[in-house]
């Protein structure tokens, strides 16, 4: 018999046909079976009926396991009460591998901290494997913005010799005789050597930050996508975020638009998503958060988790905060020409309250302003002599950012942690699975 993916049984209607996945669940009449089956690209209900497959085989199936692995022939037929909009008609079925436990994770209410530990399973519940769906589709949006603008992907490197944003969060791995490297936070100070090769380019991979904080916001390795662009400005930058963000949301809802609905993300939210975006300074940030009762934060402070909230909640669409305090912000990005206390940089807040999804400046492309601002950072002048090179050799104005995948993957499928945006977590107190 010819194996059928669920998600292919609309071009078989009416054939007999095998299918090959998982039984999550049953219920039974005294002359029914209903079997709730999964494949990997899609759910369907199987009906055995005791006529048809006999008594013994009908009384075995009534104490299948939940999660047994199953090879089901049957005939599909359209049911337009279905929520797959087929059913099966079963006519015989085959046991490959039956559970001898009960399967840990039933309907009820399980806790945060069990289904975490029980990730590996946890997977194959419904609203993940939606969410997966939804993250494959939203990594490949991103891929296809920057091959409809001819940018070149340039994979940088997890070992690095140079911090890239900041000494308080580095995970250091032992590496030969160099002692320490560090694992990468970002890797834009690559993506800067390889733009002034290739003009655009960027990159999409994990990145790791010893977070000590446990937010919904924070996990120790992340997945980012960076883009960097020789001769853009600050100005360049943020139209190409908006034009980039409102690319990856229309194409997710077209391309992952069942994902969205099966997990009840309200939608009419994302298809406002278009460009041009609102844009706020800081300082009128920091104008409005005082008018607003928020009193304790001030003028150099970079933003709070609850400062992103009240300010993207004034917005539909994601809110780009500008030129913040140079002192709130990574060593590298480019002064203001008027004001050296501010930098040309910007956030992206989503909004519902997800917060920060881009990180985002130009960079200074001046070498004595640039060897100033490590001295000023307190980072160690040497391992950036090949960071300085760029500033000597055909130095130009370049500007670019980074993209939370887990933040954007939240916002968009419209959960509230970034923990279940990434298959298998990690975090301050969860390496396992
Ligand atoms: O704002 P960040 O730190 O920017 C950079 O790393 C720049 N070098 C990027 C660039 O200009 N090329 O981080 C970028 C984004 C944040 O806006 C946030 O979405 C995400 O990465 N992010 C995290 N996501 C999950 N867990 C964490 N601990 C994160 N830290 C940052
Ligand atoms: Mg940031």
């Amino acid at each position: 018999m010819e194996w059928v993916y669920i998600s292919d049984l609309k071009d078989h209607i009416g054939e007999t046909i095998t299918i090959k996945g998982w039984m999550y669940n049953i219920r039974s009449s005294k002359k029914i079976h209903f079997l709730q089956l999964r494949d990997g690209t899609g759910r369907i209900q199987g009906i055995m009926e005791k006529k048809k497959v006999g008594d013994e085989v009908f009384n075995r199936i009534k104490r299948l396991k939940i999660e047994s692995s199953v090879v089901i022939t049957g005939q599909a037929r359209k049911d337009d009460r279905a929520p797959s909009g087929f059913e099966l008609d079963v006519e015989s079925l085959e046991i490959i591998s039956e559970p001898d436990e009960d399967y840990p994770i039933s309907k009820k209410e399980h806790g945060i901290e069990f289904l975490m530990d029980n990730r590996h399973l946890w997977l194959r519940s419904s609203k993940q494997f939606h969410v997966l769906r939804i993250r494959n589709e939203v990594i490949k949006a991103i891929r296809d913005f920057y091959n409809s603008r001819a940018y070149i992907l340039v994979d940088t490197p997890i070992f690095t010799g140079a911090i890239g944003e900041a000494a308080g969060n580095l995970f250091e791995v032992k590496y030969f005789d160099y002692g320490n490297a560090y694992l990468a936070q970002t890797g834009q100070l690559y993506l800067e050597a390889a733009c002034m090769s290739l003009g655009k380019v960027y990159n999409l991979g994990p990145t790791f930050r010893a977070e000590k904080s446990k937010t919904r916001r924070h996990l120790t390795e992340f997945w980012m996508n960076e883009a960097e662009v020789a001769y853009y400005d600050n100005e360049d930058n943020m139209r190409l975020q908006e034009d980039f963000v409102s690319f990856v949301v229309q194409q997710v809802l077209r391309t992952a638009g069942e994902d969205l609905e099966a997990i009840g993300r309200d939608t009419s939210k994302l298809e406002k998503i278009e460009a041009p975006f609102p844009r706020m300074s800081y300082d009128d940030a920091i104008e409005f958060l005082h008018q607003n009762g928020y009193d304790d934060i001030q003028w150099g402070d970079d933003l709070g988790a609850e400062h992103e909230t009240v300010i993207s909640d004034q917005f539909e669409k994601p809110v780009m905060v500008y030129n913040y305090p140079a002192k709130a912000k990574a060593f590298y990005m480019e002064p203001h020409p008027d004001r050296p206390d501010v930098v040309l940089c910007n956030d992206m807040l989503a909004p519902e309250g997800y917060g920060e999804i881009i990180g985002a400046s130009q960079r200074i492309h001046d070498y004595d302003v640039l060897v100033e601002k490590i001295k000023e950072n307190n980072l160690p002048m040497e391992s950036y002599d090949w960071y300085l090179d760029l500033r000597k050799y055909g130095s130009v104005p370049h500007s670019g950012y980074g993209l939370g995948v887990e933040r954007t993957v939240s916002w968009i499928s419209g959960i509230k942690h970034v923990r279940e945006a990434i298959p298998f977590p990690r975090t301050l107190n969860r390496l396992k699975p």
